[in-house]
């Protein structure tokens, strides 16, 4: 009996999309669905939000899944719904948070980010900071995990979840290829130019356990603001022994245990034309925080974790302690691959 209930279950429910979300193309802002994820019965559920946002939907309580990428000034970040769950719980449903009104989105409470570095290289542009996580309703000491297009069964993380910048050539593009890590009050999200030749690689989703310092290496502080000009990275994953050798790293299945080490550090990309920003004068016209307010243990930024939750032990290869790479990601979801 159980057998044959279980075959029935496989009949109705799946794992794939029809069509992957990384395939799923719209212009900004007219041809974006209200929803972007309409397949019924696949084992992750609806999703959870929605992708037309405008004044109505602009508000604390908004579930919108559209999420702007332009400038140091003007960001979203993928956060919680609401309070008390982790990263890795809720990957599939997280929101978009921004810091500037206008998004039909929520709004990045004032006093939460810290320290913020923009990059714009030639394939893409990456923001990479400090914050006090528990005011964008992540749990405190919650190392978090990754965000991208993709995730174990291509429907996304979140679900859904789109990604655009007028960065790139000044008109709205759909960033196709994109990742957030968000975690340990820190965060990086690097968004790809759909243009070029390289946006796969650059904003690589296959190394979620190794965090920011590995997909987005950087020298961010906190504490300071500013927007760059910089050369691109070596693609994640990607490095060059002391030989001259050009090697590809391959993270480790989560059955093998925690990462303890990496055999390399990567190579953070020369970055020039910095300018300065008070956060005062560019993040405004954002509400107060709200809700539970936290005081745990800060874990603080730190290279590799052996676990989600706890504090920041178990890290390897730490970098200095003020740079952002604690954001750590691990697949929840283990369907598909
Ligand atoms: C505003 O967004 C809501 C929610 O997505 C949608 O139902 C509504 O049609 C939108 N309004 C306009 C004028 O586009």
């Amino acid at each position: 009996l159980a057998l044959a209930a279980n075959l029935a279950l496989a009949q109705v429910t799946g794992t794939y999309p029809a069509v992957p979300l990384a395939s799923k193309h719209f212009s900004y802002p007219s041809g974006i669905p209200y929803k972007v994820d309409t397949d019924q019965g696949l084992v992750r559920g609806t999703q959870l939000g929605y992708n037309i946002c405008n004044s109505t939907t602009e508000n604390q309580n908004s579930l919108c899944q559209t999420s702007i990428f332009n400038s140091l000034d003007d960001f979203c970040l993928w956060a919680p719904s609401e309070p008390g769950k982790t990263v890795g719980e809720i990957e599939g449903e997280m929101i978009a948070w921004c810091t500037k009104p206008g998004h039909g989105t929520r709004l990045i409470p004032a006093g939460t980010l810290t320290g913020v570095q923009f990059l714009k290289t030639p394939d893409y542009i990456q923001a990479v900071g400090f914050m006090d996580q528990t005011k964008i309703d992540m749990v405190d000491g919650d190392y978090g995990g990754e965000m991208d297009p993709h995730g174990a069964d291509l429907r996304g993380n979140p679900m859904g979840g789109l990604v655009f910048s007028n960065k790139f050539t000044g008109q709205y593009l759909q960033a196709i290829e994109w990742h957030n890590f968000i975690g340990s009050n820190s965060f990086c999200f690097k968004a790809c130019d759909p243009n070029g030749p390289n946006a796969k690689h650059y904003c690589e989703h296959i190394f979620d356990r190794i965090g920011c310092a590995y997909n987005a290496p950087n020298n961010a502080r906190n504490g300071t603001f500013e927007a760059c000009d910089s050369e691109n990275q070596d693609f994640p994953g990607v490095y060059t022994g002391a030989d001259g050798a050009v090697t590809t790293y391959r993270q480790p299945p989560e059955s093998l245990g925690p990462i303890t080490s990496v055999p390399y550090t990567a190579r953070v990309p020369a970055s020039s034309n910095c300018t300065p920003f008070e956060s005062a004068r560019i993040y405004t016209g954002l509400p107060e925080p709200t809700g539970v307010t936290t005081t745990g243990a800060n874990p603080g930024p730190s290279g590799l974790s052996t676990s989600r939750t706890g504090s920041g032990t178990g890290s390897a290869g730490a970098p200095a302690p003020t740079s952002a790479n604690g954001a750590q990601g691990r697949m929840a979801v283990s369907v598909g691959a």
